[in-house]
């Protein structure tokens, strides 16, 4: 589990613990210190494990636009045990929501220390880039390696990407940003081209106003913008219909370029459309024609709340290479 500790007091106790069992990476009381002090102002990741605090990671911001892995430690009884990888995500995605492009973190170049050598391994399979090496940053014994990952990759959105159901700001959605959302929509494929998913971009408070009344029990209600998000339902050839794997392509890359601007939403499909037909309702106050089906609503904005990372199953129970069986 990976909390994320606000407590100073705590923070420091935390980092301290760990850090003194890591002295071969820590070796230097000085700097040991400096960290564990630094670490209390910071964005800081514990993870627990056995009703205890075994890693950390704390961020520090090095720009407007970069956010930076200042100190990572796991206690050694707890290596290789997917801890760092997972406070890592736990950060990365912190990063990402506060608006950070960019993150970075600094090692012993490879060829060192075979301790820093499975350090930089490690960075590299978390996806890091080899930016630069400044070999004076810190002495001449110890060349810095840096490493950038851009938070902004598809594949990057793609993990940091949450259905997010808490308070938006109120803060209104530019016209331009929503025009890129509906864009990346339009852009997906669909089967035989036959593009049967259409949109109605909601931004005006009395519309939005009229939807939101209509959703009971209540989602979204404080979002500043909605993407409404409609279906044709016509064969794209003989008796094969794709529309539901076309809007749901649409609305997957929807879901992405939200996030890259910086905003939240989730895919509301099952609580509009069930028995009660709110989806019908919401057609009607849109004037949306017969032809067409209103099987979604997104909302887009600006998240005020922290959000819930839902666990998902082992990736080796989902993915196979090859067969099903060995
Ligand atoms: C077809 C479909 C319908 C969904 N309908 C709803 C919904 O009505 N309400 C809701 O809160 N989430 C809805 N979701 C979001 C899922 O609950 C969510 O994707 C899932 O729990 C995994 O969480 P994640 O999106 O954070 O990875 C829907 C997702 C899909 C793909």
């Amino acid at each position: 589990m990976i909390r994320f500790i606000t407590d100073p007091d705590k923070r420091r106790e935390i980092s301290c613990t760990i850090l003194e069992s890591l002295k071969d990476w820590f070796e230097v009381e000085e700097s040991r210190e400096d960290y564990i002090t630094r670490s209390a102002d910071r964005p800081f990741f514990a993870a627990e494990e056995d009703g205890r605090y075994v890693g950390f990671l704390c961020l520090k911001e090095t720009g407007r636009h970069t956010s930076e892995i200042a100190v990572m430690g796991v206690l050694p009884g707890y290596h290789g045990k997917g801890i760092g990888r997972r406070l890592f995500a736990a950060a990365r995605d912190y990063a990402s929501m506060n608006g950070y492009s960019f993150l970075q973190v600094k090692t012993v170049k490879s060829g060192v220390y075979p301790d820093y050598d499975k350090t930089n391994e490690f960075y590299k399979r978390l996806g890091f880039k080899e930016l630069e090496v400044v070999e004076e940053y810190w002495d001449k014994d110890n060349p810095c390696q840096i490493y950038v990952m851009s938070l902004k990759s598809a594949v990057n959105i793609i993990a940091v990407r949450h259905s997010y159901r808490g308070k938006f700001l109120p803060e209104p959605v530019p016209k331009e940003d929503l025009m890129t959302i509906a864009r990346a929509g339009m852009d997906a494929p669909s089967g035989c081209n036959k593009q049967t998913t259409e949109l109605i971009v909601v931004d005006e408070a009395d519309t939005l106003s009229k939807i939101k009344a209509l959703i009971d029990p209540p989602v979204a209600s404080t979002a500043p913008s909605m993407i409404v998000v409609l279906s044709r339902k016509i064969n794209a050839y003989r008796d094969r219909c794709f529309a539901v794997q076309d809007y749901s392509a649409a609305i997957e890359n929807m879901l992405l370029a939200i996030v890259e601007l910086g905003y939240q939403s989730c895919w509301y499909e099952g609580h509009i459309t069930d028995d009660d037909r709110i989806c019908d309702k919401i057609a009607s106050v849109l004037g949306v024609p017969d032809d067409l089906e209103v099987v979604c609503i997104l909302p887009v904005g600006k998240a005020a709340e922290d959000f819930h990372v839902p666990s998902k199953k082992q990736f080796a129970e989902r993915v196979r290479f090859n067969r099903y069986t060995s």
